[in-house]
């Protein structure tokens, strides 16, 4: 431990005397390190001594990065997987991204890793109600899976962050989930030799910040997806993929209103509702109010996608119902009552489904579990 803290320091020294004062872990929206001069003060030349346009060194920019693009096979059923245009998909940095998913070095104290959380034993959720984070730190909500998340118009329970890149940092700074700061976890990253190599080849800079960061995980994100599942056969045409029980499922999640909120092929409308969840409570989850600060979002959270339900229990935000078909009950009699519900959820309520009913939502339920990279 000691040795390596030293060698970090070893390799910091040398780095500082090549990299201008940036402390830390510089985001790359901030302007590049100047390389005409060899100190601090020499960056700081008056704005107009030269037009930027011929002088100065074009912005450390990401997106021409080198590597190999990486051609995504979305799987049956799945509609073209967006990426964003300055953060462009290559083989590298999916690599990348893969290796700083599974390292508990992203960790304060080198216990956590995304996949502690997002395991992909467990398709890439947790079977408990809430997360453990670092040193036994309890959180509040459930750890949704990854899967199909490079599909989502946010992210979080409360889509409190736009993007896997905004939603990727927020883990490492939180108390009580990894416990980091981005600084220090930048300067341990780049003391280790295999990440200056891996960092130079996708970003054409050994440096490690916390953009570059962010880029490669929601990279490595993007390629789990679940599709090929036999509700999507049975779309594309094979009559035998789903039993009748399913079947009658499908056409119950369609006309009783599941698929208005939990729309088809993500099975998510990714709206924020309020189903009630928790609202009877002491102190209730505000959801989305804590980010919009309007009484009219008290409860609201994000309507969760159904792909691989089946196998990401607990279930709900709170993680307080542990069987899915608890979960199918509970909205099938319409959520939960309080005075802000959803006009929607309240109309599932009136179809007053039966115990049969429910039983042929969850087999449905159970057909939108397919393909998806199991490590
Ligand atoms: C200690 C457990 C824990 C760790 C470690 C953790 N997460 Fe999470 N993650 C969660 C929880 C809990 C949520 C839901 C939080 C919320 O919605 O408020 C979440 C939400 C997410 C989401 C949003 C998914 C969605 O559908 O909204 C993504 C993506 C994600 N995490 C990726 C990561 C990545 C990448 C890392 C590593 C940098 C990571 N997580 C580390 C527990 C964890
Ligand atoms: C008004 C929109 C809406 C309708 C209609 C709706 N749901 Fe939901 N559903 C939600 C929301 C929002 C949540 C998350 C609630 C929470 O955790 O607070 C949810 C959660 C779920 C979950 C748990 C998923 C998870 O990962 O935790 C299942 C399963 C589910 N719904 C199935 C159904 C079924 C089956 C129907 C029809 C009988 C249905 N829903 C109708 C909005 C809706």
């Amino acid at each position: 431990m000691n040795l390596r803290k030293w060698s970090v320091m070893l390799v910091m020294v040398a780095l500082a005397g090549l990299l201008l004062t940036q402390a830390g872990c510089p985001s790359a929206d901030q302007a590049p390190p100047s390389t005409s001069g060899t100190g601090p003060d020499s960056a700081a030349e008056p704005a107009d001594s030269v037009p930027a346009s011929e002088e100065q060194p074009a912005p450390a920019s990401d997106d021409k990065a080198a590597g190999t693009p990486f051609e995504v096979q979305v799987p049956l059923g799945l509609p073209p997987l967006p990426i964003p245009e300055d953060n462009p998909l290559t083989v590298e940095k999916i690599a990348l991204g893969r290796a700083l998913y599974f390292d508990t070095r992203l960790s304060k104290d080198n216990t956590i890793s995304c996949a502690t959380c997002h395991d992909p034993k467990m398709a890439w959720a947790e079977n408990k109600p809430t997360s453990d984070g670092i040193g036994g730190a309890v959180g509040a909500v459930n750890s949704p899976t990854v899967i199909n998340a490079a599909y989502a118009t946010s992210q979080f329970w409360d889509g409190r962050a736009a993007s896997l890149e905004e939603q990727a940092l927020g883990p490492i700074e939180n108390p009580i989930e990894m416990g980091h700061t981005l600084p220090v976890c930048c300067t341990e990253l780049s003391g280790v030799e295999d990440y200056q190599k891996a960092f130079e080849k996708v970003f054409g800079t050994p440096e490690v910040t916390s953009d570059r960061i962010a880029k490669a995980i929601a990279s490595f994100e993007r390629t789990i997806l679940s599709g090929n599942s036999p509700y999507d056969k049975f779309k594309a045409g094979d009559e035998s993929a789903l039993n009748d029980a399913q079947k009658r499922g499908m056409d119950l999640f369609d006309s009783s209103g599941c698929a208005d909120c939990h729309t088809p092929p993500l099975f998510s409308n990714y709206r924020f509702m309020n189903a009630g969840i928790g609202m009877n409570k002491e102190k209730p989850d505000e959801g989305r109010k804590a980010v919009t600060k309007k009484d009219s979002d008290l409860g609201k959270f994000r309507v969760p996608p159904l792909r691989e339900v089946a196998n990401t229990g607990p279930y709900f935000h709170d993680g307080s119902v542990e069987s899915l078909e608890e979960a199918v009950k509970i909205m099938a009699q319409g959520g939960i009552p309080n005075d802000n519900l959803s006009g929607m959820m309240k109309a599932v309520g009136e179809n007053k489904l039966t115990d049969e009913n429910i039983k042929d939502l969850v087999e449905f339920l159970k057909a939108l579990s397919g393909d998806y990279p199991k490590e």
